[in-house]
C-alpha cells in the first residue's frame, strides 16, 4: 500500500493501546511463552495441519522442494523429518520420504515412475499386494508387467520399454535370496530403475546402496517400517530412501499430490523403537537359525527355507551380499511333505500356543501362517506340499521349540 493510499483511509479506533485482550483470546494467544532449551532423549511430538509463517515473505519464499519444508503439517513436521533422517541413516541413503504403510510406499514408487506403455519387472516371489497393484495399473493405464526368476538373472529380459525392476531380498514367504548382483548389473546396463523392497534386510543384513565387493547400488530402497523398525506389531509405516535427488523429488511430488503423510505421534513411536532395532534384529536372527536347525531335523518337511542355510535356494547369493555381516531376518518357512493335507497343516497351525496366526513380522510375538504356493507363484521350482512361514519373535527359543514339538506331535502323529 502506498503512503498516499494510507493517508486517505479513515480507520476508527475504538480501543486504546492499553486495553487488555479478552480471556478467550489469551487462551489462544497466551501472554507468557515457555522458554526454549529443554532437552530430553526423545524429540518432541509436533502435531499440525496449520504451520505458521514468520512473514508473508517467508511464506512466499518456501518451496516444496526444500529439504525441511515447514509449509503444511501434511508434508512434514520436525518430528517426521527427524524420523526420515534416521531412516536415511539406517539404510545409508541420502533422502527419505515417509508413507503411511509399506504398501503405500510401494504404491508411490509405482505411481511416480510408471506410465502408459512402460514395462515393469517383478520377481515371481514378489510381495503379493505389489503384484496386485501392478495388475490394477495394467488394467487402468495399460502397462506391461513381467515376472522373472530371482535366482536366474537371465530370466530378466528387459526390452527398450522397460522402466523399472522390483527386487526383493529375500523373497516373500519362500525366502529365496535373489541374484542381486546379476540383476542389478543387468538393469543398470539396460537403463532400468532398480527398486529394492528392503523390508527383510532392514538396513541390517546389507547396505542397499553399496553391496557386494563390486560396490553396487540400487536406485531406491523401499522399507515397510511396520516390521523391524516398529518392532511392536502396532505401528504401520513405510519409507522410500535414495541417494539420488532427482528420484527423491519425483517421489516427493507424487507424495504431495496424494495428500498422504504420517502423524507426529506415530513418527515419535517409531523413533523410540529405532535404537533397539539392531539388537532385536540380531536376537531374532539368532533364534530363527536355532529353530531352522531344529526344523531340519524333523522328517515331516521336504525343505526348510532360510537363506543362511547352505542348501537353501539362493544361499550363494545371500553369502555374496550378506556374508560379511552374516545377518538374516527372523523368518523361516517349511515345506510340508505332500502326504500332509491342507487340513492337517491347518490343524498344526491351530495347535500352536505361543505362535499366533497372523500376518506381518518384526514384533515380539512369534507368528505362523500357512500358504498354498500354487495360488501365489507363476514360476515355481517345486510347489508341491503346503508351505508354512514362521516369523520369530523375542520369546525364548526353547519355549518356541517346545511349542512346535507339541503341535507336531498332536496333529501329524
Ligand atoms: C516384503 C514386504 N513388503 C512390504 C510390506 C507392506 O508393509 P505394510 O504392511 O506396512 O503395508 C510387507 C507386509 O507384510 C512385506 O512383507
Amino acid at each position: 500500500m502506498s503512503d498516499s493510499t494510507k493517508s486517505n483511509l479513515n480507520i476508527h479506533k475504538t480501543l486504546n493501546a492499553n486495553s487488555s485482550r479478552q480471556a478467550i483470546t489469551r487462551l489462544i494467544h497466551p501472554d507468557k511463552t515457555i522458554p526454549d532449551g529443554f532437552q530430553s532423549v526423545q524429540p518432541p511430538v509436533y502435531r499440525a495441519s496449520t504451520v505458521f509463517f514468520a512473514s508473508t515473505q517467508a511464506m512466499r519464499q518456501r518451496h516444496w522442494q526444500d529439504d525441511y519444508d515447514y509449509g503444511y503439517g501434511l508434508h512434514g513436521t520436525p518430528t517426521t523429518y527427524a524420523l526420515a533422517d534416521r531412516i536415511a541413516e539406517l539404510e545409508s541413503g541420502e533422502y527419505c520420504i515417509l508413507a503411511p504403510s509399506g504398501l503405500s510406499a510401494i504404491s508411490l514408487v509405482n505411481l511416480t515412475f510408471l506410465q502408459q506403455g512402460d514395462e515393469v519387472w517383478l520377481p515371481n516371489n514378489v510381495y503379493g499386494p505389489n503384484k496386485d497393484l501392478i495388475k490394477q495399473l495394467q488394467t487402468q493405464f495399460g502397462l506391461d508387467y513381467y515376472l522373472y526368476d530371482p535366482l536366474n538373472a537371465d530370466s530378466f529380459q528387459p526390452s527398450s520399454k522397460a522402466k523399472l525392476i522390483w527386487l526383493e531380498a529375500a523373497g516373500s514367504v519362500t525366502l529365496e535370496f535373489p541374484d542381486l548382483v546379476g540383476l542389478v548389473q543387468k538393469a543398470q546396463a539396460a537403463n532400468v530403475l532398480t527398486v529394492l523392497d528392503n523390508t527383510w534386510g532392514a538396513g541390517q543384513a546389507f547396505c542397499p546402496f553399496d553391496f557386494s565387493d563390486q560396490h553396487l547400488s540400487v536406485d531406491m530402497s523401499v522399507h515397510a517400517l511396520t516390521k523391524y523398525p516398529s518392532g511392536g506389531a502396532d505401528l504401520l509405516m513405510g519409507s522410500i530412501v535414495t541417494r539420488q535427488r532427482n528420484l527423491h523429488l519425483a517421489v516427493l511430488r507424487m507424495h504431495a499430490l496424494h495428500g498422504i503423510g504420517v502423524s507426529g505421534d506415530d513418527a515419535e513411536r517409531m523413533i523410540r523403537s529405532l535404537p533397539s532395532m539392531p539388537l532385536r534384529y540380531a536376537q531374532q536372527d539368532h533364534s530363527t537359525r536355532e529353530l531352522a536347525h531344529w526344523l531340519r531335523q524333523q522328517d515331516c518337511f521336504v525343505q526348510v527355507l532360510h537363506p543362511a542355510l547352505p542348501h537353501a535356494a539362493g544361499h550363494q547369493y545371500w553369502q555374496q551380499v550378506c556374508g560379511s555381516n552374516n545377518r538374516a531376518a527372523g523368518l523361516v518357512s517349511v515345506q510340508f511333505k505332500p502326504e500332509f493335507s491342507l487340513q492337517q497343516v491347518d490343524e498344526f497351525c491351530d495347535a500352536l500356543q505361543l505362535f499366533k496366526l497372523g500376518y506381518s513380522w518384526g514384533g515380539p510375538v512369534s507368528l505362523v501362517m500357512p500358504y498354498q504356493l500354487q495360488h501365489m507363484r507363476q514360476l515355481d521350482h517345486d510347489s508341491t506340499g503346503i508351505l508354512v512361514r514362521f516369523c520369530i519373535g523375542l520369546e525364548a527359543t526353547t519355549d518356541l521349540i517346545f511349542d512346535l514339538e507339541q503341535a507336531l506331535y498332536k496333529t501329524l502323529n
